[in-house]
């Protein structure tokens, strides 16, 4: 038997586990709410594997502890994996498992929801509707028909967003150090010309120390003016300040963020209650041409049963040793 315990768990998580936990009886899962962090760790005392999100704490001083318990395995139920320390585990000989690419088209339809959202101000349109207020004032949108799209990593994600660009009849062009041979619809150009050129600029790029604060007031100023930006990747590959400031400046026509710096606090957490403590997100909630979304990209039925699914089957090559290319190195 193979006994991982779960943090961060929410309903859902648990619903779709449980599903698929029934075709793995070698496997035993307990579910907390807890994030992982390192006091949290010292919880999986007894435990083979642990299972952690986005948001969790898989740093230096967690491994640290979960190594001291003996943990061999920490299976992340995601594909990004900036929040571990890769070499601590490795240095413990740790197993770090993801989930690569369990459904693109999840994050790319979710990008492409905001920046259609963003653009045609929906989200006014929504709450003045139902004020029984049917004017037009301030909701005044542009076409993507013949406009040019902008993305930045065509990996996964990046090349479904592509082909949803394509769709809409956009040129589509993008920056990528290794092209995608697959989107032959696509003109790769260089950083600088992709923020030159493009309409529409949708970040699809891991978060890494060379694309941290990639979106920043130097890369801002290259942009077109009323360009529409989309990110749907991490929060860290835009500085929130200078976008603030490029938003005052009138430099975006709008704005889409499914992920933003200091999102850790708020994300899928009921905060309705609370004073916030930071200004950052209320800031960029104050702009009428900003859309903010709560790192839902993947929150899919299709999603949610592929990440069980292959959090399940990674467990189980753990126990058999054997290596399936999902191992984090
Ligand atoms: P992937 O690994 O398939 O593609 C990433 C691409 O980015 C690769 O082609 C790589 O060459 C490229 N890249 C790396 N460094 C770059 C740089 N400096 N400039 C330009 N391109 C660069 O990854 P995938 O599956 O497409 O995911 C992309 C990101 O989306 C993940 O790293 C994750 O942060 C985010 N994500 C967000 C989700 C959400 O719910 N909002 C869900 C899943 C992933």
């Amino acid at each position: 038997m193979l006994k991982i315990l779960f943090y961060d768990t929410k309903s859902y998580d648990q619903d779709s586990f449980e599903r698929k936990n029934k075709a793995y009886p070698k496997i035993q899962i307990d579910y907390m709410k807890s994030e992982l962090n390192p006091s949290t760790a010292r919880l999986a005392k007894g435990y083979d594997a642990v299972c952690a999100f986005v948001n969790c704490d898989v740093g230096t001083k967690t491994i640290e502890v979960l190594h001291e318990l003996g943990i061999g395995l920490i299976l992340l139920r995601c594909a990004g994996f900036n929040n571990v320390d890769i070499e601590k585990a490795k240095e413990y000989k740790m197993k770090v498992m993801r989930v690569p690419g369990y459904s693109p088209e999840a994050v790319a339809e979710h990008a492409m929801a905001l920046a259609l959202v963003a653009n045609r101000r929906i989200h006014k349109a929504y709450v003045r509707v139902r004020e029984n207020d049917f004017s037009l004032g301030g909701m005044l949108g542009v076409n993507f028909y013949e406009k040019t799209a902008g993305i930045i990593g065509t990996g996964k994600i990046g090349a479904a967003m592509a082909r949803l660009c394509y769709g809409f009849g956009m040129k589509v062009i993008a920056y990528d150090m290794y092209p995608n041979p697959e989107l032959d619809f696509v003109k790769y150009e260089s950083l600088d010309e992709v923020l030159k050129q493009s309409d529409l600029l949708s970040l699809h790029c891991p978060l890494t120390e060379d694309t941290y604060h990639l979106i920043n007031r130097e890369t801002i100023k290259q942009m077109k003016d009323g360009v529409i930006l989309v990110n749907t990747s991490r929060g860290g590959l835009v500085k929130t300040d200078d976008l603030i400031e490029g938003i005052r400046a009138r430099k975006f026509f709008a704005v889409g963020l499914d992920v933003y710096e200091e999102e850790k606090r708020n994300v899928y957490e009921d905060r309705s209650d609370d004073i916030m403590e930071s200004s950052v997100t209320a800031r960029l909630l104050s702009f009428p041409n900003v859309v903010i979304t709560s790192h839902q990209g993947f929150f899919t039925e299709e999603a949610l049963s592929a990440i069980s699914e292959v959090t399940l089957e990674n467990a189980t090559a753990y126990k058999q040793g054997k290596v399936t290319g999902n191992e984090v190195e």
